[in-house]
């Protein structure tokens, strides 16, 4: 099974993917949280990227595509793996498909972008493993920590309101065109986001015809 998740930043692909990875058992592709990562090594790729991701525009898709095919290469994929936020532009979408990096289906979560506002500015998000809590709707056991490793939840920097507004702005202007590239390969499916984490989770698996 190799999925990818689509959606406007904050739709509810990284928590959806939390839960896919333990149900299917493929791990999960993030390039959000890998870039985070390489930004929090302060290794060359996190310091060629940290301006870009601070401000809400997209990485260069030179660089997204060599760090999914390289991670893509990796023995835990061979049964299948979930893309969450990548690809992101239809360049990357036709580049992986010229990889030959195909794809069984694209879910693409569905949300206004207003709900889309209060959700970003109640997210919590852990440094070291990448969970993503809200404080209201989705809270960790302990106030502020993670219940996956006990790290100390950060708000992340491109949550800023400002930076939110941008983000949607850049989804609406090169991600959200890839719905018609999948619908025309008939990969497409669309899952309402806009529901409890659990009822999205019963219509994504709905959606991909796994039986959990
Ligand atoms: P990335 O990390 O991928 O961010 P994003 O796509 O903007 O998505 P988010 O992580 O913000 O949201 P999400 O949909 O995962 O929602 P979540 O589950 O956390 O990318 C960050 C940056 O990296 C980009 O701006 C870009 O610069 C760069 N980048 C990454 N990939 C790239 C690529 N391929 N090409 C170029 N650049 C790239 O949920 C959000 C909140 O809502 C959480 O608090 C959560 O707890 C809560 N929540 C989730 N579901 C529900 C629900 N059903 N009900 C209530 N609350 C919910």
């Amino acid at each position: 099974m190799n999925l990818i998740l689509l959606g406007a930043p904050g739709a509810g692909k990284g928590t959806q993917a939390e839960l896919l990875v333990k149900q299917l058992s493929i791990p999960a592709i993030s390039t959000g949280n890998m870039l985070r990562e390489a930004m929090a090594n302060g290794s060359e790729l996190g310091k060629k990227v940290k301006q870009i991701m601070d401000s809400g525009m997209l990485v260069p898709d030179d660089l997204i595509l060599a760090l999914v095919s390289d991670r893509i290469q990796r023995e835990d994929c061979k049964n299948g793996f979930i893309l969450d936020g990548v690809p992101r532009t239809l360049t990357q979408a036709a580049a992986l498909d010229a990889a030959g990096i195909s794809v069984d289906y694209a879910v693409s979560i569905e949300i206004d972008d207003s709900v889309i506002e209060s959700r970003m500015s109640g997210r919590r998000v852990c440094p070291k493993c990448g969970a993503s809590y809200h404080v209201v709707n989705i809270p960790p056991k302990t106030e502020g920590i993670c219940d996956c490793c006990g790290s100390e939840l950060k708000v992340r920097v491109d949550d800023l309101p400002e930076t939110v507004h941008k983000r949607l702005a850049v989804y609406h202007a090169s991600t959200e065109v890839l719905k018609e590239y999948y619908a025309k390969q008939g990969k497409l499916c669309l899952v309402n986001g806009d529901q409890p984490v659990g009822d999205t989770n019963r219509d994504v698996l709905k959606a991909i015809g796994a039986k959990v």
